[in-house]
């Protein structure tokens, strides 16, 4: 196992079970990652520590490596890993073996590479994807379910790298999903790598991020890796803990910064609609472990998956529940990541999302249902960033006693604090679910545009059977 600081140490397999062991002259700056200090006891513990198994192939990659090893040799992590080790996996780790070399993809695949803007302009009958496969899936030490391959990008002097991401069937126009979700994100004025879309639409292409403007390989870890989580796990966990990960392993002068990304991404993703901001879809940056500059990865596969998957919800729990979050809990969020600015940046990030569906029209034309489901997720977080304010014990201690009676008092409380009807009924709902209140009934006090609107989109989410006589009643979910 090599680092570019030099060699760090050996990975054997000693009857199935992994162990890894630094050289005795291995230092910090030689320590392979955070949360594996160089020590003279071998890392043991039956399973590939998982900063090793961070960069196994999972799904579409996964069935690529079967396809073509199966017949030669018994595919586990290990021989996957020592297969993708030498051709410059994501971060700064490296591996060779001379047991796998025979298995390697040939050296004179390893020193071509495509032309970025060939391979946006591509219009040829054949399916370049499945060229680029061919050629570059054994030397792709990245993970993701997602069909995607590791490029070498020609013409360039620092030999920077590409990651191609192609659709597949069950996620029709993912390609168009995640460019117009990226340029939300950037648009929103958070990091991400340069990225594009192919011109047929059929493929996303990023810039690797952890390859310096110089060359230099950076050290990435993601945070299933950072909470010692093997890949499988990454659903299983919390926004939370990912702030407290960040106040752990992040340098002191990009903490601040770190912990305001965690919270505009997640914010993004309640107003898009992405359920898979899981623990692999963040990540952070380093020289190397002694370098005291450990920050926060730009931002990368963030995607409307309400697209396909309409009552999908946040991949990690926030505030103890995985439903797409609306102010109250965002503003929660807000304080423990000790962001000062909360409802200025999700003001920002809303304008991102509601100008990019205006810039972009045309193009999230061509992916039908995408207009939909963000301008659904955007209305959606209209209603839950309602329950910011007027809702107080006594409204809620109304709401509470139940009957129609005791609701119509609570939500007549409710609204002495607001501003026409649609904030009213945001707020009572809002405020009804947060207290654990089971439904509420309301009256449609006046049937102005904005009431109509909301009930509209609740309806729309099933959240809501239509209106009985003069009231509606509101199941909350
Ligand atoms: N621009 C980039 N530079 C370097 N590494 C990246 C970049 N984008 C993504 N990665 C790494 O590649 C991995 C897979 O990429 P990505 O998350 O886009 O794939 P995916 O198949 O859509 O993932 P998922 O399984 O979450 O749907 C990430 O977890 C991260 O480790
Ligand atoms: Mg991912």
């Amino acid at each position: 196992m090599r680092t570019p600081q030099g060699d760090a140490g050996t990975l054997c397999n000693e009857r199935g079970s992994p162990s890894f062991t630094y050289l005795p002259e291995a230092s910090a700056p030689q320590e392979v990652g955070l949360l594996m200090p160089a020590r003279l006891a071998p890392y043991t513990g039956g399973m590939l520590p998982p900063l090793f198994s961070m960069n196994l192939p999972e799904g579409f990659l996964l069935v690529q490596f079967r396809a073509r090893l199966e017949n030669v040799a018994r595919v586990d992590p290990l021989l996957l890993l020592g297969i993708t080790g030498d051709a410059h996996p994501i971060g700064r780790l490296a591996m060779s073996s001379d047991a796998l070399e025979t298995l390697r993809p040939g050296r004179a695949a390893l020193a071509n590479g495509e032309c970025l803007e060939e391979l946006l302009e591509w219009d040829g009958a054949e399916g370049l994807f499945h060229e680029l496969v061919d050629r570059y899936a054994l030397r792709s030490g990245i993970s993701g379910v997602q069909p995607k391959v590791v490029v070498p990008e020609l013409g360039h002097a620092a030999a920077p790298e590409l990651i191609v991401k192609a659709g597949r069937d069950e996620y029709p126009h993912l390609p168009v999903n995640e460019f117009i979700c990226m340029s939300i994100v950037k648009a929103a004025g958070l990091p991400v790598p340069d990225f594009w879309l192919s011109d047929n639409m059929e493929l996303f292409v990023m810039r690797r991020f952890d390859v310096a403007a110089d060359g230099a390989r950076l050290g990435f870890e993601d945070f299933a890796a950072l909470t010692r989580r093997q890949p499988e796990l990454k659903y299983e966990s919390s926004y939370e803990e990912i702030a407290r990960v960040i106040r752990r392993v992040v340098a002191g002068p990009y903490i601040a910064t770190a912990l305001e990304q965690l919270f505009d991404t997640v914010a993004v993703s309640c107003m898009v609609g992405n359920g898979d901001a899981h623990l692999k879809n963040f990540g952070v940056l380093y020289t190397h472990p002694a370098a005291g500059d450990v920050r926060m990865s730009p931002v990368y596969d963030l995607v409307c998956s309400t697209m396909y998957l309409p009552a999908d919800a946040l991949a990690l729990r926030l505030g103890g529940s995985k439903a797409f979050a609306g102010s109250l809990r965002l503003l929660d969020f807000a304080r423990l990541c000790n962001v000062a600015d909360p409802e200025e940046r999700l003001r920002r990030i809303e304008q991102a999302v509601v100008g990019t569906i205006e810039k972009q029209a045309y193009l999230i034309g061509e992916a039908p249902g995408l207009r939909r489901a963000l301008n659904l997720g955007c209305s959606a977080w209209r209603c839950r960033a309602h329950g910011l304010r007027g809702v107080d014990d006594v409204a809620l201690s109304r709401l509470r006693m139940g009957g129609r009676a005791g609701q119509r008092a609570g939500l007549a409380r409710a609204g002495t604090g607001g501003s026409g009807i649609a904030g009213v009924l945001c707020r009572a709902r809002y405020a009804a679910r947060k207290r654990n209140v089971k439904s509420v009934v309301y009256p449609l006090l006046n049937r102005g545009r904005a009431a109509m609107e909301i009930w509209r989109t609740n309806v729309a989410h099933r959240r809501v059977a239509p209106p009985m006589q003069r009231g509606v009643i509101c199941n909350l979910v």
